[in-house]
């Protein structure tokens, strides 16, 4: 049987106060459009409002520290982001695992430090271009997933997002019969990693998702839903991808 559709948001650094009327707004189509689960993950100076204003909506964090507490300035632990109303955090997205060089087993321990204080994880994997053009792409997000896998995962908590990183902001997306193609080898690793359940885990594609590719992506078999980035940031945009999740 075919997952629940998933359409979640990644505000990047983007976002001020004035925006939340944007997350008012989503969280309204997303209200309407029951056929699928919806999320924003905001800056993390949004969330508490974010999550206040909008108290059936899925606000999600960008982030977050494995450590409980202590000595790591500019950090925030899973105890402050579900307090500030978070419900689950994007981990190891492309961006962080480049400009903070977060390796697979930061993403691990976050992971597991996520799901401990009650929340969501979304792990992202995916390949460069050069990785893609010289035949690796399958390998490197394989042993990528299997290195940042938390210990007790299950799909009521954990999901996974494929984003090609020659993909993330270019407009390009790769070919129908490549996303199928990977989404098919996470699921089988899935499987692997921890056998029954798998299937129930949320495989998202990651990449210049628009309201114009939304729905040929989202028929892809194992496609169970997106994470968007500039294409979430206004209601105008991120609509009728959750429009075409929904439907
Ligand atoms: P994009 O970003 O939709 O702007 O390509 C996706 C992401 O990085 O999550």
């Amino acid at each position: 049987m075919a997952n629940r559709k998933y359409i979640v948001g990644n505000w990047k650094m983007n976002g001020l106060h004035a925006q939340l009327t944007d997350i008012a707004d989503i969280a309204a189509i997303a209200a309407n459009q029951k056929g699928a689960d919806v999320g924003i993950c905001p800056p993390v100076t949004l969330i508490a409002a974010a999550a206040e204003a909008n108290p059936d909506f899925a606000i999600g964090a960008q982030d977050c520290h494995s450590s409980e507490s202590g000595a790591h300035t500019g950090c925030l632990s899973t105890a402050m982001l579900k307090e500030a109303g978070a419900s689950y955090s994007i981990l190891g997205h492309s961006e962080r695992r480049a400009d903070q060089q977060e390796s697979d087993a930061d993403v691990k321990a976050k992971a597991e430090s996520v799901h401990a204080a009650g929340l969501g994880a979304i792990i992202c994997v995916g390949e460069t271009e050069e990785e893609r053009d010289a035949g690796q792409a399958i390998d490197i997000v394989t042993v990528q997933l299997a290195r940042s896998f938390p210990a007790g995962a299950s799909a009521d908590w954990l999901t996974i997002a494929y984003e090609p990183v020659w993909a993330i902001g270019t407009g390009r997306v790769p070919e129908t019969s490549d996303v199928a193609e990977m989404h098919a080898a996470i699921r089988a690793k899935l499987a692997e990693l921890m056998g029954q359940g798998s299937d129930a885990v949320r495989i998202l594609y990651g990449g210049s998702m628009n309201g114009n590719n939304a729905e040929e992506l989202l028929a892809v078999p194992n496609v169970d839903g997106g994470l968007v980035g500039g294409a979430s940031l206004t209601a105008a945009k991120f609509g009728p991808i959750i429009e075409a999740a929904a439907t």
